[in-house]
């Protein structure tokens, strides 16, 4: 045998035997522990509710928990979508549900919709990065975290009777690995019974052949396995909403009274409500919150934490070590690190060696300036230097002539003033 089998064998845990009891000892009593303890605990439940503005989420709420909740209306020019979370404390019996909905506001309300799913899914992720921030604390306390993760998506469908828009179904698609979607037909009161039926199997039709995967209610569940089944085939539920309570013979109601009758919010042959109820709240409520943890929020961790460089085995099928990893990750840190560092010292020295090459560049160009400048000042001189010779020599002429001029208007005038003496002389003589 090799010795890796050898090891494999000799680690391998022995078979737990099983014992019949003597009598009665109390384990039995675990799982009311369980119930007592969760029930002390309180739960969470987080609904997201992704429809267009006005198609009757705030209502659908107030009618699904029986009573009133804020919500202001939201407005038709919202910039881009909005993200906006109320949390309620409520009470049922002993129960205490700490439940938040969170509605996308102004969601279908741009003229560009390319992006509108963006905010819901960073919405969506950033829970999950909380609890898994939560998750990796040295001193964490996920017993009195207030989890935010979303549990559900109740997804509004504009009761059209034709098809799908393509935001519904981009949007969907973006959010299906990340949260258990439930679409509903909205506002089911205003579409005629077998508008509605054609509608339901075309928006089915429509979610497979795009591959959105839609969350299902269970059927591995023996006690709820054939109320889900059946549950499923009616999906997506036709709703109506509405908190206003109708006389109908002598009972109040929550109903819409049109001029021409009244639709019953609770009556199974007037809409899905009830359906909706019965599957969101009293059924599988808890494996809502299972599957978001399990599937939704195990695939997020899955990712973050290959990401960061995680794995369950090294390349030779080792076992995950922490420690390992982390040295692993930080060598790979540190080179990183050291590389960066080498190449922003080589674009340092390349850079000071172009500034160097255009520095001499400049200098020689401005070199070859004042040479040129120097040459010109030169030749300037020199001509002025030539008229200043020429200028001289000709005020030397000048002056020449002038004094010649000046020796001749002497004699001349010398000549003159003798004349009158000698005819003097003559006339005396
Ligand atoms: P915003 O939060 O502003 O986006 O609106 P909303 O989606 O919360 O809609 P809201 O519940 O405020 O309802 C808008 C209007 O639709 C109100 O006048 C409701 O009475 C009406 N409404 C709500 N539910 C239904 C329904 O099932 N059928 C019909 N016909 N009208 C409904
Ligand atoms: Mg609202």
């Amino acid at each position: 045998m090799a010795a890796a089998d050898l090891e494999r064998v000799s680690s391998a845990e022995p078979e737990p035997r099983s014992l019949s009891l003597g009598g009665h000892v109390g384990f039995d009593s675990l799982p009311d522990q369980l119930v007592s303890k969760s029930v002390t605990q309180g739960f969470s439940f987080n609904i997201l509710c992704v429809g267009e503005t006005g198609i009757g989420k705030s209502t659908l709420m107030n009618t699904l928990f029986n009573t009133t909740f804020e919500a202001e209306e939201a407005s038709h020019h919202e910039a881009c979508v909005r993200l906006r979370p109320q949390t309620y404390d409520l009470q049922e019996s002993n129960v205490q549900l700490k439940l938040t909905i969170v509605d996308a506001v102004g969601f279908g309300d741009q003229i560009n919709k390319d992006d509108s799913y963006r905010p819901i899914v960073d919405y969506i992720d950033a829970q999950f990065e909380n609890y898994l921030q939560e998750e990796l604390k040295i001193r964490r306390s996920l017993f009195d975290y207030h989890d935010t993760r979303i549990h559900a998506c109740l997804y509004f469908i504009t009761p059209t009777g034709h098809s799908l828009k393509s935001l519904d179904l981009v949007t969907m698609k973006k959010l299906d690995s990340k949260v258990n979607i439930i679409p509903i037909i909205a506002k089911a009161d205003t579409i005629s019974k077998s508008e509605l039926h054609k509608f339901k199997i075309k928006i089915m039709g429509e979610l497979v052949s795009n591959g959105v995967q839609i969350y299902q209610f269970p059927t591995d569940d023996e006690a709820v396995a054939e109320i889900n089944a059946v549950m499923n085939a009616h999906l997506p539920f036709a709703v109506v909403g509405s908190t206003e309570e109708v006389k109908v013979g002598n009972k109040l109601v929550r109903a819409r009274q049109y001029p021409w009758g009244v639709v019953q919010v609770e009556n199974e042959n007037h809409c899905d409500f009830v359906k909706l109820r019965e599957m969101l709240i009293r059924v599988n409520m808890e494996d809502l919150r299972e599957q978001t943890h399990s599937r939704h929020y195990e695939l997020y961790r899955r990712c973050k934490l290959e990401e960061m460089g995680f794995q369950d085995s090294d390349g030779d099928s080792q076992p995950f070590s922490l420690q390992e990893t982390y040295e692993a990750k930080r060598k790979e840190f540190l080179s990183e690190l050291q590389r960066k560092e080498e190449e922003m010292r080589q674009m340092f020295v390349n850079k000071v060696k172009e500034t160097e090459l255009e520095l001499k560049e400049k200098e020689r160009e401005l070199h070859e300036k004042f040479e040129h400048l120097k040459r010109i000042h030169q030749e300037e001189k020199r001509k002025v230097e030539e008229k200043r010779r020429e200028l001289e020599e000709e005020t030397n002429a000048f002056n020449r002539r002038k004094a010649a001029v000046e020796a001749l208007q002497s004699q001349a005038l010398h000549a003159t003033s003798q004349q009158p003496l000698r005819k003097d002389k003559d006339k005396k003589n």
